[in-house]
């Protein structure tokens, strides 16, 4: 495995993605119980208190939390520096985030201005402290990574979404006028979902992939062409509600376009491997992005946005994140624990391999539960009576497998660092 550009000394502690990590896999499992507890309400339509809930327990609760928690993991080696007082800014920036989404998302629930309008200042405030500490980190290191840019871009569109979701907010309690709410839900949603998650997402793919399954690099220029030419086309497309020009809105079909041929190239990449192994993460990784093909075609079929949701918040925007953590937890143990070895000056001793960590059979087991929960979601989606409480029960259980994965991952770290304390 290439390790490139990884620095042992600069890594921040391993508590700290776990700790965001475990966070999300709680919000998922507060997923699953809405879907159980509100079945027959959920699926009633997209603009219903609960889908809207639901919607912000993925985007803020999960993902938010997994891409924040990675970032600070990965800034050392994009930026070159950590971010500045990582332990308490990330404790800070973990539990706003936390607090917020969970406020937000019970003010949908129980159309609660009160608390959309605490919780959209906390969690839109965890991101914006987040990202003045990467500036911040930026500023004191000199040294880029060749991906800073497709990622830097990508972390910039959160900022449209967190701005154009407050707007809203206050638009909701009667502060401002929105005119046409539900445009202006689809340019917020735009920024989010493909302007910051899918680019991070597939900006982060395309950086683990030749360490991880050593495949060819997609060189960085390209990689930053396309998420640029991303971030172009959704301005236009805020254009295009800005100021009531229909012609600018083809710019969002050339978006999913744009992702489809990007998922393309990520297929291929993976097929160019050295080592022709199929392991689960591989596995997390295609299904995401056929998840995303099935969204694009639901999109276009065009008489059942809940089923674009499904697949496009659980199908990809949960899938592939499991994935990478699969991959990247195991490799964090080692790592650090290595790290501990080099401290002592005894590099002779054996760690455990990274399989240690997280086995193959039980990341197997959390993939069957979320695919299976995933097809009953978008079932429901279709015949919500049938499915709706099913694959909420199924998604609980997924998200339950997936918290004793990491669970047991942390568990078996601390033992090994013990033994490490103890063989001095
Ligand atoms: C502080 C952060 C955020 C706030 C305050 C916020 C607020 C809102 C509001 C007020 C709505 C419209 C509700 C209505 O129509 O009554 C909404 C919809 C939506 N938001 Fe957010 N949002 C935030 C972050 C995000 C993020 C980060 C994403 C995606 C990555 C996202 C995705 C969505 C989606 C997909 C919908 C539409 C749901 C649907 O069409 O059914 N939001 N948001």
């Amino acid at each position: 495995m290439k390790t490139t550009g990884l620095s042992l000394e600069q890594a921040p502690p391993i508590v700290i993605p776990f700790k965001f990590f475990l966070t999300a896999s709680l919000f998922v499992f507060a997923v699953g119980l809405v879907l159980v507890v509100g079945a027959d309400k959920v699926f009633l339509s997209r603009w219903s208190p609960l889908a809207l809930a639901i919607t912000h327990l993925v985007t803020l609760g999960f993902l938010a939390q997994v891409m924040t928690g990675a970032m600070i993991q990965l800034l050392p080696v994009l930026a070159g520096s950590p971010i500045p007082a990582v332990v308490t800014t990330s404790r800070i920036i973990h539990l706003m985030l936390l607090g917020g989404t969970l406020l937000l998302a019970l003010g949908f629930f129980h159309t609660d201005q009160l608390l959309i309008e605490t919780g959209a200042t906390l969690s839109g405030g965890a991101i914006m402290l987040f990202l003045a500490a990467v500036m911040v980190s930026l500023i004191r290191s000199g040294r880029r990574h060749d991906n800073a840019i497709s990622f830097g871009l990508g972390w910039l569109a959160i900022i449209p979404t967190v701005a154009i979701g407050i707007y809203m907010v206050l638009g909701l309690g009667g502060l401002v006028a929105v005119g046409d709410m539900p445009r202006l839900v689809a340019v917020h949603l735009s920024w989010g979902l493909l302007g910051w998650v899918g680019t991070v997402l597939f900006s982060t793919v395309f950086q683990l992939l030749p360490i991880f399954y050593i495949t060819d690099e997609i060189s960085p220029g390209s990689r930053d062409f396309y998420v640029a030419l991303i971030m172009l086309l959704l301005m236009l497309y805020s254009l295009a509600y800005f100021w009531n020009i229909e012609s600018l809105e083809i710019s969002l079909p050339i978006i999913l376009a744009l992702f489809l041929f990007l998922s393309f190239k990520l297929f291929q990449s993976i097929r160019s491997r050295r080592r022709k192994i199929v392991d689960v993460t591989l596995l997390f990784l295609w299904s995401g992005l056929a998840s995303l093909l099935l969204a694009a075609l639901a999109w276009i079929h065009g008489d059942n946005d809940l089923l674009v949701a499904v697949f496009l918040l659980g199908g990809v925007c949960m899938t592939m994140p499991i994935g990478i953590i699969y991959k990247v937890i195991p490799f964090l143990c080692w790592f650090h624990l290595q790290s501990l070895q080099v401290k002592q000056g005894r590099i002779s001793s054996r760690l455990p391999s990274m399989k240690h960590y997280i086995s193959d059979k039980d990341a197997k087991r959390h993939y069957l539960l979320h695919i299976t929960a995933i097809l009953l979601m978008a079932a429901a989606a279709m015949m919500p009576t049938l499915f709706a409480r099913l694959s909420g029960l199924l998604f609980s259980l997924a998200s339950l497998y997936f918290l004793r994965n990491l669970l047991f991952a942390l568990l078996r770290y601390r033992a090994q660092q013990k033994a490490l304390a103890v063989e001095q």
